[in-house]
Formats: structure tokens, sequence, C-alpha cells
């Protein structure tokens, strides 16, 4: 089964770092050959502005994600082993 990445394009997520972070992923994945196995796509406001940005990894929302945390967040799901 694929590995659901869900990340917030509300408008508060959005400008605060969301914008590169989709960037970012999408990078990841291409690079890390992980197209096949992730699921990665957009939401709109998960009405938790306050702890955004936010990203959701197959349901489990993770809060303040900011553009330079992500490939340490990624790393942490992907190179477990
Ligand atoms: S814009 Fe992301 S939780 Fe509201």
């Amino acid at each position: 089964m694929k590995i659901d990445i869900t990340i917030c394009l509300g408008s508060s997520c959005f400008s605060r770092g969301n914008k590169q972070t989709v960037q970012i992923i999408k990078n990841y994945l291409k690079t890390n050959q992980l197209e096949d196995k992730v699921l990665f796509h957009g939401n709109h406001c998960y009405g938790n502005c306050e702890n955004g940005p936010i990203l959701k990894v197959d349901g489990k929302e993770f809060q303040n994600i900011l553009p330079e945390n992500t490939i340490y967040l990624l790393d942490s799901i992907f190179k477990k082993d």
C-alpha cells in the first residue's frame, strides 16, 4: 500500500512555508525514486492554522513544518533502517 502524504495548501500554511515544502517533497520523492510508493497530494485548510504549517503522513499530523526541516522529516520516514 502506498504511503499517503498530504500537505495543507490552505492560505495560512501555504504562505508560511508549504509553498516551498511542496517542491521540496516533490524533489525528494523523485530523487529517491519514491514516486511509485507515495501518494502525495494537497488538502485545504485543516482548521489548525495556529499549529501550522501542517503535513500529514498516513493520517498522522505533523505541525510547524518548515521547509528547512522537511528533508529531516522525510528521512525519518523513509530511511528508518
Ligand atoms: S491553512 Fe493549514 S491548517 Fe489552516
